[in-house]
Order: C-alpha cells, then structure tokens, then sequence
C-alpha cells in the first residue's frame, strides 16, 4: 500500500503539471444549496443521520475508573457512558423508567449506582432495575423488564463510539476498510491529551466539507498549511459509507520527520512510517470525523450541528503515554499552532454560511480534487434514504466505480 501511495502521488503531480483531468473521471453535478440551508433537510439528517451512525462520543481515559462517568449529549439525546464494574464501558439512555427523571446530572462523575433523584428508584452499572421505594404500591411490576434502555458502544482501540439505533450493525462494518487501515497508528496506545471546542457559524457539512480538500490551502492558509504541503500531490481514497483517506505529500520531499518531546528529546519515526512521516495522512471517519494523523500526537476534529447555521468542533488531542501532560511548553506551542490554522478556517466558513443563505448561492460545482466530499455527500443521502431525499436536494450516486472496498 505504502508504494501504491507514493507512486499515486506522483502521478497526481505530474497529471496536475501537465494540466489535465483525470480522463476516466466525470465531470460533479453541483451539489444542491438546499442541502445547506433547508431547514426540511436539516431535520431529515438529525432523523436518520445522528440516530443511526456509529458516532465518535469519547475517549477511555475520560473514564479511568469504575463507575466513572460521562454524560453525553452529541448525538442529540442525553446519554449516560459509564465503565461497569466489570470495567467494560456501557451507555443507557439518561432516562429513569419511572418517570423519566435524570441518572445523572453532572457532564462526568464517579458513581456506585445510578440513582434517580425524582423517587429514588435504583439502577446498577449494568442498568438493572436493583430498587424501587415503596415496592408494594405498584402490583405486578416487573422490575427485570424496567431497566436502562442501552445504547451501543464500542471501541476502536482507545475511542469510544456509540450508535443510537437498537439495529445497528457492528463498529467493524461501519468502519470498513478504515478500521484496519488506521490500526498502524496505535489506537490502543493513544492517550487523551486534551480537548477544547469552537462554535463556528456555519452549517456542519460546510465545515467538514472545508476540511475535505487542500484546493483552498494557497488562498486560507497561505503562511501556515500551504508552506508546507504541495496540493498538487493530493492523493484520495474514497471508501463506501462517506469515508475517505487524503495524502498530500510535504513540499520537502519525502524525508521523515522528528517528533520532538517535551523532555527534549527526540522520537524518530520507524522505517515503515514513511508515508505517515513524510505526507500529510487524513482520514475522515463519516459522518463527523476529520483527523490528520501522525506516528506519536495528533489532533481529531468532531463536528456537531447546533442549528441549521451553526456547528460546535471539538479539537481532541492524542499523544503517547510518556507525554501527555497539556501544559508543557511544546504541547502548548503545538496546541496554540494548530489552532491558528483552524482560526483560518473558521473565519473564513462564518462569511461562507451568510452567503449560503442568499439567492447568490445556487449550488456548489466540485472539481476533482473536492471529490471527497462529493463521496461524503452521496453517503449523507444513503444514510436519509433515497426515498426521503427531496428530488431538487438529492446528489445522483456517481463514484461507486471509483470507490475502495
Ligand atoms: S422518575 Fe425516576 S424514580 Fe421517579
Ligand atoms: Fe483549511
């Protein structure tokens, strides 16, 4: 795969040069501007995208201990994600099954019990009904059949997914070929480092489709990103489910680079890393996740709609165990650098909204190289159902011949 790679990103380079499009790729219908700013549709996706895709809700060390807790409202619901006394991680819907009282009301915490504090009726971490006050007063309960209402979970290493639909299928599938494909990078090793968030006034699929291409890097990032990426390498992957891969080689060739720690020392990057170490790696997990990559520490981008015209991104940071702590001088360099960037990004996506919003703005024509996020569109009308899509809104199914399975 690693030759497969360097050799694609040659061959975009020299196709670029040469000034020719890809002969076998056909030219985007333009993606409909309702999608963006139609109220009807944005109430479709929060039906069927945030209630039935496998979502990234968290990462363990949130919840070393166990009977420690989250309560996570992303996906719309309040969900409570706690780790069992067996230690494995569960999720219940923050919902008592008397009168729908809250669990829990702090955003984490350390818990023996999961206590309503309507009428204290009881649960255990597993989300047994364990107590009811008053037992005698209500005839015939079964309290085996009034426990928590589970959510899924599952790992893909040290993340936490959950997916709100009883019916999903497993993590593995919904991840495809991504989930073996991201394992080199250590996913049981990554340690949380440190997460912060910016509201961006932008609808969500603006600010993942913005993150989806390095056409803009010459024209946002003029200083930062493009100094040291070459667009014209660009070399995409794109999955079925939405999912994608971007490699964009570094303007300094191919040499690896250092990872600098904070003690001083330097790591230096294995041998079969080489493209890790060498390009930019990203993937975009569907429907929210956009995340460059590297060998030791990388940050996650996680976007969420907060309305039709707003969206929340939440930067996570991972690192190794042997330096993980947030305020050291080069994690606050590293963290304050990168947020720089993303400031680009997010002021230039606040005046791209309000403009979305007028009749100036019809649709959006992609190129080839914004063919990730056409693949991510097709896949956020896969997930609604062509039968739900409005004809005007829906975006015709055109890269299954270019899609890796
Ligand atoms: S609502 Fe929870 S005990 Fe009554
Ligand atoms: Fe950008």
């Amino acid at each position: 795969m690693i030759e497969r790679i360097e050799k694609n990103v040659r061959a975009e380079i020299a196709r670029f040069d040469r000034g020719e499009h890809p002969v076998d790729f056909p030219p985007l219908p333009e993606i409909p501007a309702g999608r963006y700013v139609d109220p009807d549709f944005f109430a479709l996706e929060q039906q069927n995208i945030w209630s039935k895709s496998w979502l990234f809700a968290g990462h363990v060390d949130e919840l070393p201990g166990k009977g420690d807790f989250k309560l996570w409202r992303d996906a719309g619901s309040p969900i409570v994600i706690i780790r069992d006394q067996s230690g494995e991680i569960k999720g219940f819907f923050n919902t008592c099954r008397h009168r729908g009282g809250p669990l829990v009301r702090e955003d984490h915490g350390t818990t023996k019990s999961l206590l309503c504090k309507y009428h204290c009726w009881n649960f255990d971490l597993d989300g047994r009904l364990l107590y009811v006050p008053d037992e005698h007063e209500f005839p015939g309960l079964d309290k085996s059949a009034h426990g928590l209402i589970p959510v899924k979970i599952a790992l893909w290493g040290n993340w936490i997914f959950a997916n709100l639909d009883p019916d999903a299928g497993p993590l593995e599938e919904f991840l495809g070929p991504l989930r073996q494909e991201m394992d080199d990078l250590g996913p049981d090793r990554l340690r949380l480092v440190e997460k912060h968030s910016f509201d961006i006034a932008c609808n969500w699929k603006v600010a993942v489709d913005a993150f989806q291409e390095v056409y803009h890097l010459k024209h946002i990032h003029p200083a930062t990103v493009n100094a040291a990426l070459d667009h014209r390498g660009a070399s995409m992957t794109l999955y079925s489910g939405g999912h994608s891969r971007m490699i964009v080689p570094h303007r300094d060739g191919s040499a690896a680079r250092l990872s600098e720690k904070s003690d001083g020392t330097v790591r230096t990057s294995a041998p079969e890393h080489r493209i890790t170490s060498s390009t930019s790696r990203a993937y975009n997990i569907f429907p929210n996740v956009v995340t460059p990559t590297a060998e030791f520490e990388w940050p996650s981008l996680i976007f969420w709609p907060t309305s039709i015209g707003t969206c929340r991104m939440d930067v996570w940071w991972w690192g190794q165990s042997d330096d993980c702590d947030p305020t050291t001088e080069l994690w606050q360099t590293r963290l304050a650098n990168f947020d720089t960037i993303l400031g680009e990004d997010m002021e230039n996506l606040g005046w791209v909204q309000e403009s979305m919003e007028t009749p100036g703005f019809t649709g959006v024509p992609l190129s080839y190289q914004e063919r990730r996020i056409y693949n991510f569109h097709e896949a956020v009308d896969e997930m609604i159902g062509a039968d739900l899509i409005p004809r005007n809104h829906a975006v015709p199914k055109l890269m299954k011949p270019f899609i890796e399975t």
